[in-house]
């Protein structure tokens, strides 16, 4: 990771600007290779996350690395990072405050990692990312412009673990990604 990368994490580390960070046990700032063509940004850490320190490690974080195996990834290659740093209890969903609150630490790991494409995981971190009211069942897997970035949401690791009839929708989603990665990238060039 970038030094500025972790200067940043240093800084997010002392943020007292919600009330997540008093009841977390460990910053869940982001994991992965700075810059990167690809992001993903998921909602906020989990129980293990918060554990452990790192996004996505968990029983998603597990659907979520076979899902980049399949189309030829994995998470030392890209960068992931949540909507919050810091888990909310009982993996409640961020409050729009605590999201509001944490916007410019995502902000700030977006302008070092400059993605080409960002992939949001889930509707709440469609709902930040590309607009309030993100429809995750009709507009999945569908391209937006984000400040020149193009970005995607798919469901996210958690609901298809919940309910398996989602998956051949994002399997289709995945392919997608995986053709514009190819097209706009040089990720699978070595
Ligand atoms: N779910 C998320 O959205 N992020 C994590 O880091 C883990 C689970």
């Amino acid at each position: 990771m970038s030094e500025e990368m972790k200067k940043l994490e240093a800084r997010c580390a002392l943020c007292g600007s919600c009330p997540l960070g008093a009841t977390r046990t460990k910053l869940v700032f982001g994991v992965g290779r700075a810059p990167s063509e690809l992001m993903l940004i998921g909602e906020g850490p989990g129980e293990q996350e918060d554990l452990q320190g790192e996004p996505f490690v968990g029983p998603a974080g597990k659907l979520l690395d076979d899902m980049l195996e399949m189309i030829g990834l994995d998470r030392t290659r890209i960068y992931i990072a949540n909507t919050v740093k810091c888990r909310p209890p009982m993996n409640r969903d961020p409050a729009q405050e605590e999201m509001a609150a944490c916007r410019h630490w995502l902000d700030e790991q977006i302008a070092l990692v400059r993605p080409k494409i960002i992939v949001c995981l889930g509707r709440i971190a469609a709902g930040e990312l590309i607009k309030k009211d993100f429809r995750i069942t009709r507009e999945h897997g569908q391209w937006f412009d984000v400040n020149g970035i193009k970005t995607m949401a798919i469901y996210h690791p958690s609901a298809l673990l919940r309910d398996v009839s989602k998956r051949p929708e994002t399997f289709a989603d995945l392919r997608e990604l995986r053709r514009v990665l190819r097209r706009d990238t040089a990720l699978y060039e070595g």
